[in-house]
Protein backbone atom coordinates (compact mmCIF):
# COMPACT_ATOMS: atom_id res chain seq x y z
CA UNK A 1 0.00 0.00 0.00
CA UNK A 2 0.86 3.35 -0.53
CA UNK A 3 0.48 6.32 1.88
CA UNK A 4 -0.34 10.19 0.81
CA UNK A 5 1.66 12.88 2.39
CA UNK A 6 -1.21 13.98 4.43
CA UNK A 7 -1.79 10.83 6.24
CA UNK A 8 1.56 11.68 7.75
CA UNK A 9 1.43 15.17 8.57
CA UNK A 10 -2.16 14.01 10.53
CA UNK A 11 -0.16 12.18 13.07
CA UNK A 12 2.40 15.37 13.43
CA UNK A 13 0.09 18.06 13.64
CA UNK A 14 -1.41 15.78 16.42
CA UNK A 15 1.46 15.75 18.23
CA UNK A 16 2.40 19.31 17.50
CA UNK A 17 -1.03 20.07 18.86
CA UNK A 18 0.53 19.38 22.47
CA UNK A 19 3.96 20.73 22.45
CA UNK A 20 4.45 24.78 21.61
CA UNK A 21 8.31 23.40 20.19
CA UNK A 22 10.03 21.62 17.45
CA UNK A 23 11.99 19.01 18.66
CA UNK A 24 15.53 18.91 16.68
CA UNK A 25 16.66 15.24 17.43
CA UNK A 26 14.41 12.15 17.30
CA UNK A 27 15.67 9.37 19.72
CA UNK A 28 14.01 5.34 19.16
CA UNK A 29 15.54 3.47 21.46
CA UNK A 30 15.68 -0.23 21.27
CA UNK A 31 15.30 -3.43 24.16
CA UNK A 32 15.77 -2.81 27.55
CA UNK A 33 17.83 0.64 26.33
CA UNK A 34 14.39 2.39 27.54
CA UNK A 35 15.70 4.15 30.31
CA UNK A 36 17.48 7.09 28.91
CA UNK A 37 13.76 8.58 28.79
CA UNK A 38 14.45 8.51 32.85
CA UNK A 39 16.74 11.40 31.70
CA UNK A 40 14.61 13.67 29.51
CA UNK A 41 13.20 16.79 31.56
CA UNK A 42 9.95 18.32 31.16
CA UNK A 43 8.22 15.57 29.43
CA UNK A 44 4.41 15.37 27.32
CA UNK A 45 3.98 11.62 27.12
CA UNK A 46 1.71 10.41 24.17
CA UNK A 47 1.07 7.02 23.91
CA UNK A 48 1.40 5.51 20.34
CA UNK A 49 -2.08 4.06 20.61
CA UNK A 50 -3.68 7.57 20.72
CA UNK A 51 -1.59 9.14 17.70
CA UNK A 52 -3.33 9.02 14.28
CA UNK A 53 -1.83 6.62 11.57
CA UNK A 54 0.94 5.72 14.40
CA UNK A 55 1.68 1.73 14.68
CA UNK A 56 1.10 -0.16 17.74
CA UNK A 57 3.79 -1.73 19.99
CA UNK A 58 3.45 -6.07 20.35
CA UNK A 59 5.90 -6.35 21.97
CA UNK A 60 5.69 -6.52 25.86
CA UNK A 61 9.32 -5.45 26.91
CA UNK A 62 8.51 -2.18 24.96
CA UNK A 63 6.89 0.89 26.39
CA UNK A 64 5.25 1.98 23.53
CA UNK A 65 5.48 5.86 23.80
CA UNK A 66 6.69 9.38 22.64
CA UNK A 67 8.12 11.37 24.95
CA UNK A 68 8.59 14.70 23.92
CA UNK A 69 11.02 16.56 26.04
CA UNK A 70 14.87 18.17 26.98
CA UNK A 71 17.77 16.11 26.96
CA UNK A 72 21.19 17.82 28.12
CA UNK A 73 19.62 21.15 26.70
CA UNK A 74 17.94 19.50 23.43
CA UNK A 75 14.84 19.12 22.73
CA UNK A 76 13.42 16.08 21.56
CA UNK A 77 11.53 13.67 20.44
CA UNK A 78 11.73 10.10 21.82
CA UNK A 79 10.27 6.46 20.69
CA UNK A 80 10.25 3.93 23.78
CA UNK A 81 9.35 1.04 22.33
CA UNK A 82 9.96 0.37 18.01
CA UNK A 83 8.03 -1.65 15.44
CA UNK A 84 9.86 -4.39 13.90
CA UNK A 85 9.12 -6.83 10.61
CA UNK A 86 8.49 -9.47 12.32
CA UNK A 87 5.71 -8.26 14.35
CA UNK A 88 4.25 -8.58 11.19
CA UNK A 89 4.00 -4.88 9.85
CA UNK A 90 5.42 -4.51 6.28
CA UNK A 91 8.50 -3.07 5.16
CA UNK A 92 6.44 -0.11 3.79
CA UNK A 93 4.73 0.41 7.15
CA UNK A 94 8.20 0.96 9.03
CA UNK A 95 8.17 4.15 7.48
CA UNK A 96 6.10 5.75 9.43
CA UNK A 97 7.83 6.69 12.76
CA UNK A 98 10.77 8.77 10.95
CA UNK A 99 7.97 10.40 8.85
CA UNK A 100 6.80 11.55 12.00
CA UNK A 101 10.11 12.58 13.42
CA UNK A 102 10.68 14.49 10.42
CA UNK A 103 7.53 16.58 10.00
CA UNK A 104 7.82 17.01 14.19
CA UNK A 105 11.22 19.34 12.70
CA UNK A 106 13.47 16.98 13.46
CA UNK A 107 17.36 17.46 12.30
CA UNK A 108 19.18 14.34 13.60
CA UNK A 109 17.85 11.14 14.52
CA UNK A 110 19.97 8.74 17.23
CA UNK A 111 18.90 4.80 17.03
CA UNK A 112 20.27 2.43 19.57
CA UNK A 113 19.20 -1.50 19.44
CA UNK A 114 20.10 -5.03 20.65
CA UNK A 115 22.18 -7.20 18.27
CA UNK A 116 24.23 -10.43 18.26
CA UNK A 117 27.80 -9.67 18.01
CA UNK A 118 29.03 -11.97 15.05
CA UNK A 119 32.52 -10.52 15.03
CA UNK A 120 34.86 -12.69 16.63
CA UNK A 121 36.41 -9.24 18.57
CA UNK A 122 33.10 -8.49 20.24
CA UNK A 123 31.92 -9.16 23.26
CA UNK A 124 28.59 -9.19 25.06
CA UNK A 125 28.41 -5.79 26.88
CA UNK A 126 30.18 -3.97 23.94
CA UNK A 127 28.78 -1.65 22.19
CA UNK A 128 28.74 -1.17 17.65
CA UNK A 129 28.48 1.94 15.88
CA UNK A 130 26.47 1.18 12.96
CA UNK A 131 29.40 1.95 10.10
CA UNK A 132 27.08 0.75 7.55
CA UNK A 133 24.29 -2.03 7.05
CA UNK A 134 23.19 -4.88 4.56
CA UNK A 135 19.80 -5.69 4.83
CA UNK A 136 19.23 -8.60 2.07
CA UNK A 137 15.89 -9.34 3.05
CA UNK A 138 12.90 -8.63 1.59
CA UNK A 139 11.90 -4.55 0.08
CA UNK A 140 12.65 -1.68 0.73
CA UNK A 141 10.85 0.13 3.03
CA UNK A 142 11.03 2.90 0.14
CA UNK A 143 8.94 0.69 -2.24
CA UNK A 144 5.87 2.40 -3.90
CA UNK A 145 4.53 5.72 -4.59
CA UNK A 146 7.40 8.24 -3.82
CA UNK A 147 6.43 11.28 -1.75
CA UNK A 148 8.67 14.27 -3.52
CA UNK A 149 8.13 16.40 0.05
CA UNK A 150 10.47 13.57 1.78
CA UNK A 151 12.57 12.72 -0.80
CA UNK A 152 13.92 11.84 -4.09
CA UNK A 153 12.62 8.47 -5.70
CA UNK A 154 16.33 7.21 -5.78
CA UNK A 155 18.61 8.01 -3.59
CA UNK A 156 21.99 7.57 -2.17
CA UNK A 157 23.08 5.87 0.52
CA UNK A 158 26.68 5.49 0.76
CA UNK A 159 26.86 7.97 3.77
CA UNK A 160 23.86 7.43 5.54
CA UNK A 161 25.62 7.00 8.88
CA UNK A 162 26.80 10.59 8.91
CA UNK A 163 30.49 9.88 9.66
CA UNK A 164 30.70 13.21 11.63
CA UNK A 165 28.57 12.04 14.40
CA UNK A 166 30.03 8.57 14.41
CA UNK A 167 33.29 10.15 14.91
CA UNK A 168 31.69 12.38 17.74
CA UNK A 169 29.89 8.86 19.15
CA UNK A 170 33.48 7.39 19.45
CA UNK A 171 34.93 10.58 21.59
CA UNK A 172 32.07 10.89 24.04
CA UNK A 173 32.54 6.90 24.69
CA UNK A 174 36.02 7.68 26.23
CA UNK A 175 33.89 9.61 28.82
CA UNK A 176 32.50 5.94 29.92
CA UNK A 177 33.25 2.75 30.58
CA UNK A 178 31.76 1.35 27.20
CA UNK A 179 33.97 -0.60 24.91
CA UNK A 180 33.14 0.72 21.41
CA UNK A 181 33.12 -0.80 18.01
CA UNK A 182 32.80 0.06 14.92
CA UNK A 183 31.28 -2.44 12.12
CA UNK A 184 28.01 -3.51 9.73
CA UNK A 185 24.80 -3.98 11.11
CA UNK A 186 23.23 -7.04 8.93
CA UNK A 187 19.57 -7.14 9.17
CA UNK A 188 17.64 -10.03 10.03
CA UNK A 189 14.19 -10.62 9.56
CA UNK A 190 13.54 -12.69 12.74
CA UNK A 191 11.70 -13.96 15.22
CA UNK A 192 13.77 -16.76 15.08
CA UNK A 193 17.56 -16.37 16.02
CA UNK A 194 19.48 -17.36 13.38
CA UNK A 195 21.18 -20.62 12.52
CA UNK A 196 24.62 -21.40 12.98
CA UNK A 197 25.22 -21.76 9.25
CA UNK A 198 23.64 -18.73 8.72
CA UNK A 199 26.20 -16.67 11.10
CA UNK A 200 28.71 -17.76 8.96
CA UNK A 201 27.18 -16.73 5.92
CA UNK A 202 26.38 -13.70 7.86
CA UNK A 203 29.99 -13.08 8.79
CA UNK A 204 31.58 -13.99 5.30
CA UNK A 205 29.21 -11.32 3.85
CA UNK A 206 30.92 -8.97 6.24
CA UNK A 207 28.54 -8.55 8.75
CA UNK A 208 29.85 -8.02 12.32
CA UNK A 209 26.29 -7.94 14.55
CA UNK A 210 23.10 -8.80 13.63
CA UNK A 211 19.76 -7.33 14.69
CA UNK A 212 15.66 -7.44 13.60
CA UNK A 213 15.28 -3.47 13.67
CA UNK A 214 16.42 -0.24 12.80
CA UNK A 215 17.72 -0.23 8.98
CA UNK A 216 14.29 0.23 7.88
CA UNK A 217 14.56 3.28 10.00
CA UNK A 218 18.00 3.90 8.56
CA UNK A 219 17.11 4.01 5.40
CA UNK A 220 14.22 6.27 5.96
CA UNK A 221 16.11 8.92 7.34
CA UNK A 222 18.42 8.78 4.36
CA UNK A 223 15.54 9.21 2.22
CA UNK A 224 14.54 12.60 3.68
CA UNK A 225 17.95 14.37 4.20
CA UNK A 226 18.40 13.57 8.04
CA UNK A 227 21.58 12.95 10.28
CA UNK A 228 21.85 9.91 11.54
CA UNK A 229 23.02 8.15 14.23
CA UNK A 230 23.01 4.36 15.06
CA UNK A 231 24.48 2.12 18.04
CA UNK A 232 23.70 -1.72 18.92
CA UNK A 233 24.66 -3.18 22.20
CA UNK A 234 25.71 -6.69 21.54
CA UNK A 235 23.85 -8.31 24.04
CA UNK A 236 25.21 -12.02 22.91
CA UNK A 237 27.51 -14.12 21.37
CA UNK A 238 25.81 -16.19 18.02
CA UNK A 239 26.81 -18.98 16.16
CA UNK A 240 30.46 -20.59 16.56
CA UNK A 241 31.15 -18.25 19.32
CA UNK A 242 29.30 -20.00 21.59
CA UNK A 243 27.52 -22.84 23.11
CA UNK A 244 24.78 -21.39 24.48
CA UNK A 245 21.61 -20.85 22.71
CA UNK A 246 19.84 -17.86 22.61
CA UNK A 247 17.53 -16.25 24.58
CA UNK A 248 15.39 -13.13 24.95
CA UNK A 249 16.01 -13.11 28.38
CA UNK A 250 20.28 -12.59 28.20
CA UNK A 251 18.90 -10.41 25.73
CA UNK A 252 17.08 -8.25 28.25
CA UNK A 253 19.87 -8.09 31.26
CA UNK A 254 22.73 -7.24 29.30
CA UNK A 255 20.37 -4.42 28.04
CA UNK A 256 19.89 -3.39 31.65
CA UNK A 257 23.03 -4.25 33.06
CA UNK A 258 24.99 -1.91 30.26
CA UNK A 259 21.32 0.75 30.12
CA UNK A 260 24.02 3.45 32.73
CA UNK A 261 26.51 3.61 30.41
CA UNK A 262 24.17 3.51 27.31
CA UNK A 263 22.15 6.35 29.09
CA UNK A 264 25.05 8.34 30.07
CA UNK A 265 26.32 8.00 26.17
CA UNK A 266 23.35 8.57 24.86
CA UNK A 267 23.14 11.66 26.87
CA UNK A 268 26.24 13.18 26.05
CA UNK A 269 26.21 13.01 22.27
CA UNK A 270 22.91 14.46 22.58
CA UNK A 271 24.73 17.19 24.50
CA UNK A 272 26.60 18.22 21.75
CA UNK A 273 24.78 17.56 18.73
N1 LIG B 1 20.20 -12.05 16.51
C1 LIG B 1 19.26 -11.19 16.06
N2 LIG B 1 18.81 -10.20 16.80
C2 LIG B 1 19.31 -10.04 18.03
C3 LIG B 1 20.27 -10.91 18.55
C4 LIG B 1 20.74 -11.97 17.74
O1 LIG B 1 21.60 -12.76 18.15
N3 LIG B 1 20.57 -10.47 19.80
C5 LIG B 1 19.79 -9.38 20.03
N4 LIG B 1 19.04 -9.12 18.96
Amino acid sequence: MSYTYDFFKESADYVLGKIDYKPEVGLILGSALGTIVDEIENQVVIDFESIPNFLKSTVKAMAGQLILGDLNGKKVACMNGRFHFYEGYSFEQLVIPIRLFKLLGVKTTVLTNAAGGINYDYKPGDVMIIKDHIKFMGASPLRGENIPEFGPRFFDVGTMYTPRLRELAKECAKETTINMHEGNYYFWSGPQFETPAEINAIRMLGGDAVGMSTVTESITAAHCGMDLLAMSLITNNCGDMTDEPTTPEEVGEMGTKVAPQMKKLVRTIVGKL
